[in-house]
């Protein structure tokens, strides 16, 4: 396992798979060919286009590449693909649904959880995956900014260990319609997605459980009185617009499918953010101006400034066994194949926006890193509780 190149501490039980590189995947050809058809078809104003087509506005390539690719029945081809594009590791182990915590205690965060597309390779995942994946292609730019600019300046106001934790999932939040008008609603959103993370936690105890289904359930009700009080949030209505109810399983998966674009954005996001105020010290005085670029925030993540590796069961084995799938050194940050990110576009919008804001900010005390919370897949730096200005 790769070391962080930020903070040398990680181990992990699973063994690690080495990912091919694309080239020998002849069958990936044809895919990306549908894909750069497919793209012409429905490309829309998200324009983060690079020149390999696998992360060219990723999620519409990656929904439909990832479907042609699971056609492929070839055993040798197969045993090539790389471990995000083959099809015999799964999210979740065959028949189990939740784990054992989840399974155990039931509730809301276990049934958001059975529901989330990123638990799920059912017959389902694709048709709904493209739905949403289109809603968020369908944001502008201009509503990320303009949210994300409003959220940093709000986050200021807690301090530099509440500024980068606030400011991705609250800008999803404000997107999505719910108020995030001070920091007190940004300190009650992070406050109820650490619950979640604690009741997801591998040995949470039932309270933990318990208490993250409480914070499911407010999110969900908020999540619910947006949809009715601000129906053209610009999340809300382009969800409402291209990944409706009728889309979905049911309306519990859609309204669990749109609380975890809150939930995947937040420790992702505060990950990345994070180690972009680490390596650039941006808020240096004589820096101010000086923002990063798209490129220095996909360099953070292929660096593992971001989530750094992600499992999977291998179902050909008997049990399933788990998988960790590096995605630190790598072209992926981002995942490909099925599970590909959909939110890659809107969360460097939200981090570049943020970071600008910052920059454009005079006289700004550096943050002070302290010992960063590691996590299994990822660590996300952490600051001291210091006023961003003097
Ligand atoms: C820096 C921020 C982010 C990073 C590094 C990141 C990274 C990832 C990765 C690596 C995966 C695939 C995991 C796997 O294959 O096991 C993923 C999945 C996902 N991400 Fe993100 N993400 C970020 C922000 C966001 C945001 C802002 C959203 C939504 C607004 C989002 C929504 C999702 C969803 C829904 C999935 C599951 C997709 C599926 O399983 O089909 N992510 N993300």
């Amino acid at each position: 396992m790769t070391a962080c190149p930020f903070h040398a501490r990680h181990d992990a039980d699973a063994p690690a798979v080495t990912r091919p590189t694309r080239t020998i995947v002849p069958v990936r050809a044809n895919a990306n060919a549908n894909a750069e058809a497919s793209l012409s078809a429905n490309t829309n104003t998200n324009t983060n286009t690079s020149t390999s087509t696998s992360t060219s506005t990723s999620t519409s390539i990656g929904a439909s590449a990832s479907a042609d690719a699971v056609v492929v029945h070839n055993p040798a081809a197969e045993a090539l693909l790389a471990p995000l594009l083959d099809p015999a590791l799964r999210m979740r182990p065959p028949g189990e649904p939740l784990p054992p915590p989840l399974r155990t205690q039931g509730g809301p965060l276990a049934e958001v959880f059975a529901r989330w597309l990123r638990q799920r390779d059912d017959a389902t995942h694709a048709p709904e995956k493209a739905a949403l994946s289109r809603a968020l292609l369908a944001l502008s730019d201009d509503d990320v900014r303009a949210h994300a600019r409003r959220q940093a300046a709000i986050a200021a106001r807690g301090g530099w260990s509440h500024w980068h934790w606030a400011v991705p999932a609250s800008t999803v939040a404000s997107l999505l319609g719910l108020a995030m008008d001070d920091v007190d609603a940004q300190r009650r959103l992070h406050g109820r997605l650490r619950a979640m993370a604690a009741g997801l936690g591998a040995q949470a105890e039932d309270e933990a459980v318990r208490a993250g289904g409480e914070a499911v359930a407010a999110l969900l009700a908020a999540l619910d009185d947006a949809e009715h009080r601000a129906p053209d949030a610009p999340l809300q209505w382009t969800l409402l617009r291209h990944a409706a109810p009728p889309r979905w399983t049911d309306r519990a998966t859609f309204t669990a499918n749109r609380l975890a674009l809150i939930w995947q954005s937040h420790e992702a996001g505060a990950a990345l953010l994070g180690h972009a105020l680490l390596e650039e010290g941006r808020t240096r005085g004589p820096r101010v101006g000086e923002a990063p670029t798209r490129e220095d925030l996909l360099r953070l993540a292929r660096e593992g400034g971001a989530v750094r590796v992600t499992r999977r069961f291998d179902v050909r084995q008997t049990p399933p066994a788990p998988v960790t799938v590096p995605l630190a050194g790598t072209d992926a940050p981002f995942g490909d194949g099925a599970h590909r990110c959909p939110g890659r576009g809107l969360a460097l919008e939200t981090s570049l926006a943020a970071l600008q804001w910052l920059a454009e900010q005079p006289a700004l005390r550096p943050p002070t890193a302290i010992a960063p919370l590691a996590l299994p897949n990822m660590d996300i730096p952490q600051f001291k509780d210091e006023e961003l200005f003097p």
